[in-house]
């Protein structure tokens, strides 16, 4: 087995690897010189490389190169996410969407629900099991998507397969609803997979993010690791993607003195929700 050195970036560098990985996904590393150093080191062990510098010639290498550009910026994402992670922002959608069940009765709309920044899916899943139930009695024909600049991550959540642990946060009720027991994991049930898909995209490309007419956009823990200009007009380019009286919900600290005359504050002081005018 190869041995691997920890690698060390000198301080000088360090603002070439911020603007490069900056440049590709908006994400700014600011301060967290030990996480890229963390990262290059898994993916020196993982490519059995000696040492930074081989690292580095590594990436001149074609495709393979690129590749491995790519699969460092997959390690460096912070996939983490939970089944109704921030309760009272899913209690807002669940409010929204029954409003819009009442109001939407009778007729067989699309209804459209976006988790941006999605990591493992939980959240998607999270958002597809209040759908599920709020338009239960309607015609409403309802669809979630979940997207992430993390390929890995899209793989992981197409899947909906859930450890224990990963789905203590789903009530009793709604796995046995949503979800299978398979062996010590739950899978989710076909009637919630098949309502919701996963796919990559790269929030640094919003200006030319195909989706659109989106009823409900969800973004949470996501925006933080932008600089704040760059997560105000993200923001902006969501409300672009919403349908007139849509709904976006931000995590918290997600912007800071975001304003947008295109939305207005909904219901709550306690969770960052606008609807779209
Ligand atoms: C901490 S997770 C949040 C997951 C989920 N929204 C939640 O709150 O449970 C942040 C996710 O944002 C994704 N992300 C980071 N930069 C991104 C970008 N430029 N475009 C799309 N997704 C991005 C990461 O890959 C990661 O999966």
């Amino acid at each position: 087995m190869t041995a691997v050195e920890y690698p060390v970036i000198a301080d000088e560098d360090m603002p070439r690897w911020e603007s490069w990985i900056e440049g590709i996904t908006g994400i700014t590393l600011e301060g967290r010189k030990r996480v890229l150093e963390r990262c290059i080191y898994q993916r020196l062990l993982g490519c059995g490389v000696p040492s930074l510098e081989a690292y580095q010639r590594l990436f001149d290498h074609g495709v393979e190169g690129d590749m491995e550009k790519a699969a460092l910026i997959d390690q460096l994402t912070v996939k983490d996410s939970r089944f109704f992670r921030n309760s009272k922002a899913m209690d807002a959608v669940g409010d929204y969407l029954l409003r819009r069940a009442r109001e939407l009765d009778g007729e067989s709309s699309e209804f459209r629900i976006w988790s941006v920044g999605c990591a493992l899916g939980q959240e998607t899943y999270s958002l597809g099991m209040l759908a599920s139930e709020q338009f239960a009695f309607t015609e409403v024909k309802w669809q979630v998507l979940g997207t992430d600049i993390s390929p890995s991550a899209v793989v992981y959540a197409s899947r909906g397969q859930y450890t224990d642990k990963q789905a203590e946060r789903v009530s009793t009720h709604r796995k046995t609803r949503f979800f299978d027991k398979v062996d010590e994991d739950w899978q989710v049930q076909p009637h919630l997979r098949d309502k919701v898909s996963f796919g990559a995209s790269n929030l640094k490309d919003i200006d030319s993010c195909p989706f659109a007419d989106q009823d409900v956009i969800f973004c949470q823990n996501v925006l933080i690791y932008f600089r704040g200009d760059m997560a105000n007009h993200i923001a902006d380019e969501l409300v672009k993607r919403l349908r007139p009286g849509g709904l976006l919900v931000l995590g918290a600290g997600e912007v800071s003195e975001w304003d947008s005359l295109a939305v207005t504050r909904w219901r709550s002081e306690t969770v960052n929700a606008y609807r779209a005018r």
